[in-house]
């Protein structure tokens, strides 16, 4: 128990990228947060991790990555801290499986060394232009910050151009989360250096199909609008049962499913009806049970809103 004075919180969401077509393109929020805690350190001029939850066991106390994302901020306000702080990360977005744990950590870092400093980073600008650098990608990052479903981040010179799209009504998203990580690096390095243009016509209709249906609310399209041929079939390899669990997901009632991120989770969209969801979440479950993975099934919201500050 931390007795020193609290100085602000963030919740940094959960995200689930690609959406099938849209790879490092398209990403949806989900309501699974991080928490992070910032108190004065009554005891030391240091910064202090205190971190429970995911990752409690294997996320180091002094070299992490909420820590190294602290530091870029203080390099490019060329400024460091004039006191001490603990830093209390309260994790539930399991790590390496697809869910945006990176992401919800460079962003956390971020913003604990920005408000640390005074505030002197724009969230919507700054802070994500220096997530989607340290990323690499902006699929993640962008609906973390800004919640939402945002397809089309473009950088335009220091600027990102992008749609923020509010979820469709009734719209769940069934997240299956198995026992196994998959490591971001290796589920992007099988992937080809190079597609055929049939590939990439294939997946662009559908990416345009894909931000159309949701804008118009035609979830009757997400079937055909998250069908891919640039990532999802290389990766499979690495997801045991990944074509039949798509099946059978499918078959359950599911208007589409999808890898989540680069893997190891899976992401259904589905109509927030009872029965449906609990088809769908039988079908996902017992997809990986057949390969003797367990696997944690998660029924979320896409929230209109991205980190909350408190
Ligand atoms: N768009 C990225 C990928 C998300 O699929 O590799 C993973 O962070």
């Amino acid at each position: 128990m931390i007795k020193n004075k609290k100085l602000i919180t963030f919740k940094i969401p959960a995200t689930s990228a690609n959406i099938g077509s849209g790879f490092d393109s398209v990403g949806l929020a989900l309501n699974l947060y991080n928490e992070i805690h910032i108190y004065e350190n009554d005891n030391s001029k240091k910064i202090e991790f205190e971190i429970f939850g995911e990752g409690e066991n294997e996320i180091s106390k002094k070299d992490n990555m909420i820590y190294s994302a602290m530091k870029l901020v203080f390099k490019k306000l060329k400024s460091k801290p004039n006191k001490g702080y603990i830093i209390k990360c309260i994790n539930r977005i399991p790590l390496s499986r697809g869910l945006g744990s990176s992401s919800a950590a460079i962003i956390g870092g971020l913003l604990c060394s920005n408000f640390i400093l005074g505030n002197k980073l724009k969230i919507e600008k700054d802070i994500l232009n220096m997530a989607v650098q340290i990323e690499g990608h902006p699929d993640n990052v962008a609906p973390a910050i800004l919640g939402g479903i945002v397809s089309g981040v473009v950088k335009k010179e220091e600027d990102f151009k992008y749609i923020k799209i509010k979820p469709p009504k009734n719209l769940k998203a069934i997240v299956s989360i198995p026992d196994f990580y998959l490591s971001t690096e290796i589920a992007r390095n099988i992937l080809p250096k190079e597609i055929t243009r049939k590939d990439a016509i294939f997946n662009i209709s559908r990416a345009a199909l894909l931000t159309s249906a949701l804008f118009s609310n035609r979830l009757d399209l997400l079937e055909i609008a998250t069908e891919d041929k640039i990532h999802q079939d290389y990766r499979a390899k690495f997801i045991p049962n990944l074509n039949q669990l798509f099946k059978e997901t499918k078959k359950a009632g599911a208007y589409s499913v999808t890898i989540s991120g680069a893997g190891s989770s899976i992401l259904a969209l589905a109509k927030d009806d009872k029965n449906i969801i609990e088809k769908v979440s039988k079908a996902m479950h017992s997809s990986f049970k057949k390969k003797n993975i367990n696997s944690v099934i998660k029924v979320l919201n896409i929230p209109t809103k991205g980190i909350i500050i408190n």
